[in-house]
């Protein structure tokens, strides 16, 4: 099959109920998400914690999509096959997690999974220069990393670099943070195809009206689509 450069909607988990996240990935498979995304927070890379490869795994069976797991920890590699046992399919660590991002996304290839890498706000479209080979995705954060529900820091300038250092390389663009129907038409004309979104999936409803959350999906997806490059 070619490469996907289709739209795809992520939602983020991190905006879940965290006492129901079987049933939560259920409902936004069922009304139309393409990835689930999978915030993994260490209180140390990050000013927050969520959850580890025990959790992971446990959601791993109500995942039918691709289950794409975001690290903001550090260290990154003693945990990469835990995440690969738990099932992740993308496994994305942050450029500034450590000094051997190269070495990480070739382990984290060698242990079965598609190997994504971020960057955080202040960090250049360079800094994964020569990673590209190494990598299935890039991540731009679009938000300092750690919370949902921050306000949209416009990083169009670095995706479009990406998108041309990219070149025809079969690597995803995907955008984290502050993505809703206002910002997701801006990273689609520069070039991105997986859109993260935490508060604007799954604002106004729940697993019991789960058809809010279709709406919020479909709403974002058209939003991006007209602008897709
Ligand atoms: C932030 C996380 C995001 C977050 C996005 O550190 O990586 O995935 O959940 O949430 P929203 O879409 O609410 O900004
Ligand atoms: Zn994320």
């Amino acid at each position: 099959m070619s490469f996907d450069r289709k739209i795809k909607i992520a939602p983020s988990i991190l905006s879940a109920d965290f006492a129901n996240f079987g049933q939560e990935i259920q409902a936004i498979e069922a009304q139309g998400a393409d990835w689930v995304h999978v915030d993994v927070m260490d209180g140390h890379f990050v000013p927050n914690l969520t959850f580890g490869p025990p959790a992971v795994k446990a959601f791993r069976p109500h995942v039918k999509t691709v289950m794409d797991v975001h690290l903001m920890i550090t260290p990154v590699d003693p945990y990469i096959q835990a995440y690969a046992d738990a099932g992740a399919d993308y496994l994305t660590a942050h450029v500034e997690a450590g000094p051997h991002t190269h070495r990480t996304l070739q382990a984290i290839r060698a242990a079965g999974m598609k190997a994504g890498v971020a960057l955080n706000p202040g960090t250049p479209a360079e800094a994964v220069e020569h990673l590209l080979d190494l990598a299935d995705l890039v991540c731009v954060m679009t938000v300092n990393p750690g919370f949902g529900g921050q306000k949209f820091i416009d990083m169009t300038a670095k995706v479009s670099r990406l998108r041309e250092l990219i070149g025809d390389r079969p690597v995803h663009i995907e955008i984290d943070g502050g993505v809703d129907t206002t910002t997701a038409p801006l990273v689609a004309a520069a070039g991105a195809d997986v859109l993260v979104a935490g508060s604007a999936v799954f604002k106004g409803g729940s697993v019991a009206n789960p058809d809010v959350y279709g709406q919020n999906i479909r709403a974002i997806r058209a939003a991006a689509e007209g602008h897709a490059v």
